[in-house]
């Protein structure tokens, strides 16, 4: 997302302006083209030349270059940039920011830029706490600016609190993330993911090996296309990075059709990633089942609900249900009959024949069915990238 984009990282004077540097090191390697500005404070923590060599432009800091005289257009700046990154933010420049203060190249390029802007606060517990922060802050927020929240830990003095600049890789994904088209604006997406338990007793149940990450990086990616999201969640130990996607936490196959029952009713997409359990045990045991001494136990089981299925005889015309097929073997026509059978608008096949394919790793490997009975076969991938496939899929089927 940030391939050719223009950004000006503006590095005031903080002890995290260390940081900094790995920052344009990972813009830069995401495609960008960075220009450093740096406050003429921020020059006494890092040297500019580490960050001119890391970005490849020289630094910009002063109205003019001192040797040659030439002035630095803070206006063409502003409107070369597509979007402005001040990282680290001291309380000084967010309130310079904040009151038009353009006592210095960074400000004065801020004021002129028409770009979007995030603000990356780095400082003090105390100075953060400060009603003056808190204003200032609120001040750039009513401005449209964008305000990366910094991290509680550590600080340079040695103190606990909120005022650790929030590392660089988020601060990279805050901005690339800005940048996705938000072409789901609007639109409500459900999606079940990890294994479901069935209990036996206290202390067992049958389940399986779904991690849930297909899942999540489904909701992420439904996250950053601007949809609200709904995760019904069998048991998993990921965690979503944004805090907009909404969990709603479930274990057997039972209550996961309950809760995607309900959240399915005013939803627009709803895709099936969870590994559900076939069978569940027909009776719990409502103590620990001892092991006797020549008896083994014998547990019937029963069949659970297919909440694909379900889903698909409840379906509307508008709404887009998705299923997924892990298979082993004829995994075209399996895929293909379970795309029919369960009224789904699409199928993603993944083949467990494909290594790096299937439950627990980063990576998949899928060919996406459509009911016009069109396919796609997609290289092995990152997940994240394989959800991007999918719903880059959906939006093309439903125009
Ligand atoms: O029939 P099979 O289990 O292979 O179908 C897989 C698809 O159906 C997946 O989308 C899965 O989430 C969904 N499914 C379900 N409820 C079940 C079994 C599968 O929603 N009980």
């Amino acid at each position: 997302m940030l391939k050719g984009k223009h950004i000006i990282l503006g590095v005031t004077g903080g002890i995290a302006a260390y940081k900094s540097a790995t920052l344009v090191r990972l813009l830069v390697k995401a495609g960008a083209e960075v220009q450093v500005v740096m406050t003429p404070s921020a020059k006494q923590f890092v040297a500019p030349l580490t960050f001119s060599t890391l970005s490849g432009k020289p630094v910009i800091s002063e109205f003019f270059t001192a040797n040659t005289g030439q002035w630095n257009s803070h206006v063409d700046l502003g409107l070369w940039a597509d979007a402005i990154i001040i990282a680290p933010a001291t309380a000084s420049t967010i309130g310079k920011m904040a009151n038009g203060v353009a006592d210095n190249m960074l400000v004065t390029t801020y004021l002129s830029a028409k770009a979007p802007v995030f603000i990356a606060p780095a400082m003090d517990l105390d100075m953060m706490a400060h009603p003056s922060t808190t204003r200032n802050l609120e001040l750039l927020k009513s401005y449209g600016n964008h305000i990366i929240e910094p991290a509680s830990g550590e600080l340079a003095s040695h103190l606990i609190g909120k005022g650790r600049m929030e590392e660089p890789e988020n601060i990279v994904r805050v901005l690339s993330d800005f940048f996705v088209p938000k072409d789901l604006e609007g639109k409500k997406v459900m999606i079940t993911a990890g294994p479901t338990y069935e209990k036996i007793d206290p202390v067992r149940f049958i389940g399986n090996y779904s991690t849930g990450k297909m899942g999540y990086a489904l909701a992420e990616e439904a996250a950053r296309r601007g949809a609200s999201v709904t995760i019904v969640s069998g048991p998993v130990a990921v965690k979503p990075q944004s805090s907009d996607i909404r969990i709603v936490s479930v274990q057997s196959a039972r209550e996961m059709l309950d809760a995607a029952q309900k959240e399915f009713v005013d939803s627009d997409i709803a895709i099936m990633c969870a590994a559900v359990a076939d069978y569940a045990p027909d009776h719990y045991a409502d103590k620990k089942i001892k092991r006797e001494k020549d008896e083994i136990p014998v547990i019937k089981l029963v069949k659970n609900p297919d909440i694909a299925a379900t889903l698909g005889k409840e379906k509307n015309p508008h709404q887009y249900l998705v299923g997924f097929a892990l298979e082993t073997d004829s995994e075209q026509s399996n895929a293909r009959h379970k795309l029919h059978s369960k009224n789904l608008d699409m199928i993603v096949l993944n083949s467990l024949r494909d290594s790096g394919a299937g439950f627990g790793t980063d990576t998949n490997k899928v060919t996406i069915f459509t009911n016009d009975g069109s396919s796609e076969s997609f290289d092995l991938k990152s997940k994240d990238r394989v959800a991007a496939d999918i719903f880059d899929t959906i939006i093309k089927s439903q125009k």
